[in-house]
């Protein structure tokens, strides 16, 4: 399973469907592997360091629980004020630094390809934790983690991905690996937050079935799986814009209950109100399982990196 010692992993269309199939495996190992233990010892004696550069609750926490759970430790900070980038250190000079302490970097900062940056001045592999609205990749191996688990397999399914395409990271990673699949793709957003006519347009030259429409009702009735995601109020240059687009999908218990009473609803998170409460309860609600998943899926990607699996 060698290939991806020692690699960054800064982009969805990075991974071979092998790797991707190893990834997988491995996490599931991992996982069953944890109910029997606490933590592992793969990675003891290896430093981890966590530098993000924006919010994060999951993929910093996550990442963190990961190493410890592999036996190695954590350095980091979580936020640019907390580090020398306030007394105005370029990103370049913070990387190297933080390349002579630790064994493996995991990186969020704002800007879209500033992970790349950071990979080139490292020794260390990087690891994209969020690139601004660029790649999220760690986050679409996790949804693709809990698609399999949650439904037996990955391909066969359609896959409904709502809300902000145009800004929203996670599914910009996550269209790279379900191309891998026989899946069709169903791409659901308000107003001008469509994906990128870029990356459809990509999709479809590697022969992906893929729909768009503004119709939330109407992705959920064809979906297996409903991917919500956050308007992305951060990435908006006009607060008008985000007000007036926030509310405008909402999925909620009677839409799930009426339209596709058997689909998986997913979310990255964080939401806004995107998912109504009330859903949380019903069996279709696999958003706070995908966050477990996400521990598994990053002791496996880092173990692989390691070369330690
Ligand atoms: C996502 C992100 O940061 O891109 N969150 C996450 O990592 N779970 C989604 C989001 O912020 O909307």
């Amino acid at each position: 399973m060698g290939t991806l010692k020692g690699k960054d992993i800064l982009h969805g269309n990075q991974f071979s469907r092998k790797e991707i199939d190893a990834i997988m495996t491995t996490a599931s190992e991992f996982e069953t592997e944890l109910k029997k233990k606490d933590t592992l010892t793969l990675l003891k004696g290896k430093i981890l360091a966590t530098l993000f550069f924006e919010p994060s609750t999951r993929t910093r926490l996550s990442f963190e629980a990961a190493m410890h759970r592999l036996g190695g430790n954590v350095v980091g900070f979580s936020s640019a004020e907390s580090s020398s980038v306030a007394k105005g250190e370029s990103l370049a000079d913070t990387i190297r630094t933080v390349d002579q302490y630790v064994d493996l970097i995991v990186m969020r900062h704002p800007q879209i390809g500033s992970a790349q940056q950071a990979a080139e001045v490292a020794v260390a592999p990087v690891i994209n934790g969020g690139d601004g609205a660029g790649q999220h990749p760690t986050q679409a191996l996790l949804d693709l983690f809990t698609i399999r688990s949650e439904r037996g397999k990955v391909d066969g399914n359609t896959i409904a991905l709502c809300g902000d395409l145009k800004n929203g990271r996670t599914v910009h990673a996550g269209v790279e690996l379900y191309k891998h699949y026989d899946c069709k793709l169903i791409l659901a957003a308000p107003g001008k937050l469509s994906m990128p006519e870029s990356i459809t347009a990509a999709l479809r030259q590697h022969g992906v079935r893929v729909e768009e429409t503004t119709d939330l009702e109407a992705a959920l009735a064809q979906a297996d799986v409903l991917y919500m995601t956050r308007i992305q109020k951060e990435r908006f240059d006009d607060p008008h814009e985000y007000e007036r687009l926030k509310g405008s999908y909402v999925l909620t218990r009677e839409m799930v209950q009426r339209l596709q009473p058997d689909v998986t609803v997913l979310h990255p998170l964080p939401r806004v109100g995107e998912i109504a409460t009330d859903v949380d309860d019903l069996s279709n609600a696999a958003y706070f399982r995908q966050m477990r998943n996400g521990v598994y899926v990053r002791m496996a990607l880092m173990a692989l990196v390691m070369g330690c699996v």
